[in-house]
């Protein structure tokens, strides 16, 4: 079996079984069944597959087809240029998530005080918390409801050299007050109704804490911005990730607040919501 053979032979399962990019996905798993790059494939479409690897691309594929996410198969996925571990006890960073980084570091630049401490609320991977530590040199923090994702969020400051002080606590409830110049957060934000509407990768596989906030699915944003004046010092920015269509709800929870500003992904959707106290 060469890489071609094993390229052509999985995508045609995966694009029969309705998988979305078959040929992409065929591609990073067997990238992932060898040790290499996906270059290397093109470059190499004649080298044969050993048994070990023809079994762990098969197994890979049979995965995929049971609706597993490709990145927690391969156990990475990108985010502002770097690689992140993900395991199912975490949520995969979205591309549209590096808006938040993009907003934070524009409130930080515009701040009166460069921010010296930051606080990401829901770490999970620590897509958020690595990347704000790595490109602002803050001192960063970031809580989780979850002690399985804090430890792959540490893993992922140790990997990529960020320091990042973890802590498991319920939304912010253990974090002194005035102790911070921005928070960032992209919380769960489904409301439970959307539960059998959400794609089976989602649905089934990624952890339900960082999906579901409760029956409005504006239960966790609530909590941080009733909380966030308590531990911002004065003139705090809170950057948050929107849900599809929150717009509307999360700014009247910001009712008050200083400077509110929406910035769409590129889909042109609203995704990041950001405001001063
Ligand atoms: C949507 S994920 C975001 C993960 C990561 N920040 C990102 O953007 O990829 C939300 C995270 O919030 C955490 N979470 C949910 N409820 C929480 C709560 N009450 N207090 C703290 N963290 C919570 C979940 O465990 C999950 O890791």
């Amino acid at each position: 079996m060469t890489v071609h053979t094993a390229l052509l032979q999985g995508s045609r399962l995966l694009e029969d079984a309705g998988i979305v990019v078959p040929r992409l996905t065929a591609e990073v798993l067997l990238a992932h069944a060898l040790h290499c790059e996906r270059v290397y494939l093109f470059a190499h479409p004649e080298r044969e597959l050993s048994p070990l690897e023809w079994l762990h691309y098969g197994r890979y594929l049979h995965e995929r087809l049971q609706g597993k996410p490709t990145q927690y198969i391969t156990q990475r996925q990108e985010f502002y240029g770097r690689e992140f571990r993900v395991t199912p006890d975490v949520l995969i960073p979205r591309p549209e998530t590096e808006h938040v980084v993009e907003v934070a570091l524009q409130a930080a630049a515009g701040a009166r005080t460069i921010p010296r401490n930051v606080l990401d609320v829901g770490v999970g991977s620590g897509a958020l918390a690595v990347t704000l530590q790595l490109e602002t040199g803050a001192a960063v923090c970031g809580t989780d409801i979850s002690p399985a994702a804090l430890a792959v969020a540490a893993e992922n400051a140790r990997r990529l050299g960020a320091v990042v002080n973890l802590v498991v606590c319920d939304v912010m409830n253990a974090i002194a007050p005035a102790s911070m110049d921005l928070i960032v957060a992209n919380p769960p934000y489904v409301p439970e109704s959307q539960r059998e509407g959400l794609q089976r990768e989602v649905r089934d596989w990624e952890p339900p804490l960082a999906l579901f906030a409760g029956a409005t699915g504006f239960e966790v944003y609530s909590r941080i911005v009733a909380d966030a004046p308590r531990v911002l010092r004065p003139g705090g920015w809170l950057v948050m990730e929107l849900g599809f269509c929150s717009l509307a709800q999360v700014r009247d929870l910001l009712n008050g607040w200083a400077d509110l500003r929406v910035e769409p992904d590129l889909a042109g959707i609203p995704r990041v919501i950001a405001a001063h106290i």
